[in-house]
């Protein structure tokens, strides 16, 4: 029987005091797991979400803060955590700008915290789960990786890219039981789009463009989430799954 059991399994969720990473730590701590919550500044914050993610699952939980903007973001939070089993690198900076008037300053900021701090997070984490010969890597993708918003190109393209870099290193460390896999969430209510969806117009502008007719709920990213983190999905690596109603057809 399929168990999707995460007992005695450490995880890291970056991003996880709100929206998509917050579901997908709930539901890893729902199924037995130690879980790291995280965000970027706020400790008081972390803390609270984490208390509240341990009263209502029963696991071990803990908050810790990391600015993925810093350069040296993952080893700030590899002395808090030591070795996790499970890495998602969920959080995310996403600019609304036209192409032709995006910032170097918001370029860098975007590249640096969806793309270059999970290639610092990959770095530090996948080392131990090579010598322990279990791991699982899930990043967090876009629809936007199939059809990008007009005033989100560079945060889009941070997106392809963390899928490269994601497919050259499942690749590369499948042999010794790790998985790297992404999960692309199309139009998902949380915290970081309310104010665009509470606009009428622009919502059914949005809604028109989802095949299954309405925007998902976070918790709709974590059964996903949980298959791809599992002993059970050990088998899946490299893949892309979206979440997303059918948007990206
Ligand atoms: N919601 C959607 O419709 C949608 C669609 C496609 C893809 N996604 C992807 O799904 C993931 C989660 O999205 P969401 O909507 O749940 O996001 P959200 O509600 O905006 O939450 C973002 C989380 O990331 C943290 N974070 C942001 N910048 C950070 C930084 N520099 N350093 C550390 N932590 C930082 C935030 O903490 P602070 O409060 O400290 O900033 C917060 O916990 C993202 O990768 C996003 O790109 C979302």
């Amino acid at each position: 029987m399929l168990q999707f059991d995460l007992s005695g399994r450490r995880v890291l969720v970056t991003g996880s005091t709100q929206g998509i990473g917050y579901a997908i730590a709930s539901c890893l701590a729902e199924h037995g797991a130690e879980v790291y919550v995280h965000c970027s500044r706020d400790t008081e914050k972390a803390q609270r979400i984490a208390r509240e993610i341990e009263e209502k699952t029963g696991a071990a939980v803990h908050g810790i803060t990391a600015d993925l903007g810093d350069a040296d973001a993952a080893q700030q939070l590899f002395a808090m955590t030591g070795d996790v089993d499970i890495l998602v690198c969920n959080a995310s900076v996403q600019v609304r700008r036209a192409w032709d008037e995006i910032t170097l300053d918001e370029y860098d900021t975007q590249m640096n915290v969806n793309l270059r701090s999970s290639l610092c997070l990959m770095q530090t984490y996948i080392p131990g789960m090579q010598k322990r010969g279990w791991g699982r890597v899930l990043n967090i993708g876009s629809v936007q990786q199939a059809k990008p918003h007009v005033q989100m190109a560079v945060y889009a393209a941070s997106k392809c890219a963390l899928a490269s870099l994601s497919d050259n290193i499942a690749k590369q460390v499948a042999a010794d039981g790790v998985t790297v896999n992404m999960l692309l969430p199309g139009v998902i209510a949380t915290p970081r789009n309310d104010a665009a969806l509470s606009d009428p117009v622009y919502r059914e502008q949005v809604l028109a463009k989802i095949p299954a007719g309405y925007a998902g709920e976070a918790q709709d990213c974590s059964a996903a989430a949980l298959l791809l983190c599992s002993e059970e999905g050990r088998y899946i690596t490299g893949s892309s799954l979206y979440v997303d109603g059918g948007m990206h057809l």
